[in-house]
Parts: structure tokens; sequence; C-alpha cells
């Protein structure tokens, strides 16, 4: 098929040159980033389907959530930079943001803090699902059963017609998933689960519940909350990533939000998404000593090796990731405060200074992402290895809830049913087992 975009009216005309017939297909254009191609009657007008397994060029969705730049290595929130959010906002302010649409006036702050603070306690219920779990679960597992567990209790916020139930779940989730994943990391602990307790803020009731125990009190440092709020901002959305889609095509079903949540859950948990954090410090602690280094970027540039460079690369970003920067920062301070030498730090930055070198990385635009320097900070706070990918749901949950109520809020939902070209077998005619070979 050969085609031509004419822009005068707007449209995209596809030529089936088998057959010489002509297609003229709309061109939707947003507020910023690339014009698209209206093909949702390409099929019914053309009897071909579209061919994108992995969705690189295919825009599931309108959106007014988050809009990113690869290109230029920008990224928005409502229209607002993460640098601006992460630096003079803070985590509560930017879930409103993403919930409602704009930054809250000082009422409705202190409206929706009080909100999530008094549905941060979980059905005491719940306590006796981790007991089911062995105590060296990956977190991770326990997460993806626990959140959808919720669908179990909460069944006075289950209707998703409903425009407050849908508002009471949003603010259950926000506020339940710090508190689950503190219980998750107290149970792999072996320790007491702690209850949240409601002088404490967002990010400073998350510690607590991480690190505090019943045996004496525990002061929160506000060096350590100001850092974890800047992690939560920096991870709180970001477009149509996998764990996103994931979420958004479990909701096109009408399944239920708590539902929803746990299958973004489970996506988020892969080393290609949101298991990187976890893989970067595992990659770190694997080259060990900067002598090594060479060694381990011969392995990610050979392709019969399935090593890659954990932290490096993006589907989107072909420039840096604007939250690696401000990571990178966060981690100075945060281990300059501390007063934590972590030779991984140094080895990591050796690591990003050589491969940017590297004409292998540098023409295929492989840049850090916002994975490599977050397990340097989060590990530096005390957290295990294995609580790095939980902390990015508990973040990217606010994201997750936020393009779930967009999506169940459009006039137009449909379910979600992508199509295949099928290169099985033909009509065969069913084989008896003693005629088999
Ligand atoms: C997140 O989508 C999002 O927005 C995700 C996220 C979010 O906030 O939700 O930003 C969070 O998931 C960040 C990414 C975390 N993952 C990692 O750090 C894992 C390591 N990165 C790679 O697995 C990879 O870069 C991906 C999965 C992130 C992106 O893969 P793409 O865009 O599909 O790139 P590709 O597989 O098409 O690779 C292009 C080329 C290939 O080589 P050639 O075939 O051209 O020779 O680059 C190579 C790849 O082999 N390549 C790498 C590499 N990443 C890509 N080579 C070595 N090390 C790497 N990390």
């Amino acid at each position: 098929m050969s085609k031509s975009a004419d822009t005068k009216s707007n449209t995209f005309t596809m030529t089936n040159n088998a057959t010489g017939e002509s297609f003229d297909f709309p061109v939707l254009s947003g507020t910023c980033g690339p014009d698209v191609v209206d093909i949702r009657k390409f099929y019914a007008e053309t009897g071909h389907f579209t061919f994108d397994p992995s969705f690189t060029a295919t825009g599931s969705c309108k959106s007014k959530l988050t809009f990113i730049d690869g290109d230029k290595g920008i990224l928005m929130h409502r229209g607002y930079t993460i640098e601006e959010l992460a630096e003079k906002s803070n985590f509560l302010e930017v879930a409103h943001l993403l919930l409602e649409g704009e930054l809250p006036n000082k009422k409705q702050y202190e409206e929706f803090d009080h909100n999530i603070t008094y549905h941060t306690m979980v059905h005491e219920q719940i306590n006796y699902f981790f007991r089911g779990f062995r105590r060296d679960a990956h977190p991770m597992a326990i997460m993806c059963g626990i959140t959808g567990a919720l669908s179990a209790f909460y069944h006075d916020s289950l209707d998703i017609w409903d425009e407050r139930q849908r508002e009471i779940s949003a603010h259950r989730l926000i506020a339940k998933i710090p508190t689950l994943a503190a219980m998750t990391m107290k149970y792999t602990l072996g320790q007491p689960f702690m209850y949240p307790r409601n002088d404490l803020s967002y990010a400073e009731n998350f510690l607590y519940m991480c690190f505090g125990l019943p045996a004496e009190p525990y002061k929160v440092n506000p060096i350590l909350a100001d850092a974890m709020d800047k992690i939560l901002i920096l991870h709180a959305d970001h477009e149509q990533n996998a764990s996103t889609s994931t979420v958004r095509l479990a909701g096109s079903s009408q399944a239920n939000p708590f539902a929803c949540i746990s299958s973004g859950i489970a996506s988020l948990w892969g080393p290609s998404h949101g298991g990187a954090n976890q893989a970067v410090l595992e990659m770190l602690d694997q080259i060990g000593d900067k002598k090594n280094i060479p060694e381990f970027i011969a392995r990610a540039k050979d392709k019969d090796d399935p090593f890659r460079l954990m932290g490096f690369g993006h589907r989107v970003y072909k420039n840096t990731d604007p939250r690696a920067g401000v990571l990178k920062k966060a981690c100075d301070e945060v281990l300059e405060d501390l007063g934590v030498q972590d030779p991984r730090l140094e080895l990591a930055m050796e690591l990003e200074r050589i491969a940017l070198e590297d004409p292998y990385f540098v023409d295929r635009k492989l840049f850090p992402n916002v994975d490599f320097y977050s397990g340097i900070i989060l590990k530096a706070m005390g957290f295990p290895v294995e609580m790095f990918t939980v902390l990015f749901a508990v973040a990217r949950t606010v994201g997750w809830v936020s393009q779930w109520k967009e999506m169940i809020e459009e006039p137009t939902l449909k379910i979600g049913r992508p199509r295949q070209l099928y290169i099985g077998e033909d009509h065969r005619k069913y084989v008896p087992m003693n005629k088999r070979k």
C-alpha cells in the first residue's frame, strides 16, 4: 500500500496497490505530540487489520493526564513538568492533580488529605491473608494477591458506573496501597505490622509503617521523608506504559478497580518494566568492581547474551529520562545527608560514563532511565532490594487509578479486543489415536 498525507483535508489517503482502491482516514491532532491517523474503520473499509505487535506506533486512547516527548526528554502531568512538580509540589498534591485535573487550592488539599488519611487502614481480616504466603515470597507476589483481594472487602465501592463509588475506590486504593506495601515488607521480615498514623504525611506514614517497631518510638527522618515523597512523585504516572495499558485493558471489561490495579502490579513486576530497579542493584552487585565494567558492557552488546544493561534504554525516551536526572541529584543528597558511602553509586556513575561514550549505546539512544538511580537511594534508605518494585507500585497506583478513572468516564468505553495475524495450521481433519504417527 502506498500512502500520502493530505494535510489540507487533514486525512491520510491509503491506496491498496493490489486493487487500486484508495481509502481516506481522518488525522486527529492533540495539544502537543504527533498527530494520529484514526483507523477505527480500517478493517471495515479495507478488509485488512493493521499490525503493530508491541504497539510501538499505536495510540490506544485519548488522555489528558501525562505527556512525554521522548526526543526532548520532556515529561508533564496535566501540563506541569516533572522537574517543577518534584521540586515544588508533594505527592498528595500530584495525586490530586492527576486524579482531578488541577492542583488543589488549600481547602481542596485539606479535604483530599483528610479523605486519603482516613482510608489508610485496611480491614482487620486482611491481616490473615498474609499468613498464607511463605515468608520468603517475593513481595510483588504478595502485593498482586493482596491488592486483588481488596475486592472481597469493599463491596460498597465496586459499582464502576456510580461516580461516588468510583471516587471512594480511588481514595481507598491510593490510601491503602502504602499500608499493604508496608505490611508486605514487615511480613517478609518477620516483624509485626505497624498501623497507619493519621498525624503523619503520606510519605512519613509509609516510612513509619515500614521501619517503625512497636518496641520503641520511631521518629521519621525528614530527609528520608522528603526523598520518599520525591521518589513517589517521579514514579506516579507515565502515559500508556505496559502496566498502565494492562490496567486500562482490564478495566475495559468493566472489572472492578481493585482487580485492575492488581493486574497493573503483575505487569509492573517484569524486569523490563518496574522490576528493573531491583535488577539494577543486582547487576551492580554482579559487576562488583569498575574493572569488570568492560566485560559487562561487551555482554550487553552481544546479541547471543541475554544480559542487558538494566536501568538503560526506554521505549519512548530517546534522550535522557528527565526523572533520572532528578533521582541522581536526590541520590547524591540522601547519601551525603545519611553519610552513606555506597560503592554502587560510584560504580553506577562509572558505568554510565563508559556506556555513554560507547557508540553502541549512543547510536541506539540508550540513556539511564528512572530505574538506574532509584535503587541506590532506596538501598541507602534501608529498603530490602525485593521491595524496590513494590515502592514503584505504591507510587504508580495514583497513575493507574487516574488512568482507569479517565477511561471509565469516557462516554465511548468499549472492551479492548486486539486482533492478530494467524500463521498457524489451516483447517485439517481430526486423526484418531491409532492412525497418528
Ligand atoms: C520502565 O514505558 C514506560 O514508560 C516504562 C517506565 C514507566 O515509568 O512506566 O518508564 C518504567 O519500565 C523503564 C525501563 C526499565 N527497564 C530497564 O531498564 C530494562 C533494560 N532496558 C531494556 O530492556 C529496554 O531498553 C526497554 C525494554 C526498556 C526498551 O526496549 P525497546 O524500546 O523495546 O528497545 P529495543 O528492545 O527495541 O532495543 C533497541 C536496541 C536493540 O538492539 P538492536 O536490535 O538495535 O541491535 O537497543 C538494544 C536492543 O538490544 N537495547 C539494549 C538495552 N535496551 C535496548 N542493549 C543493552 N542494554 C539495554 N538495556
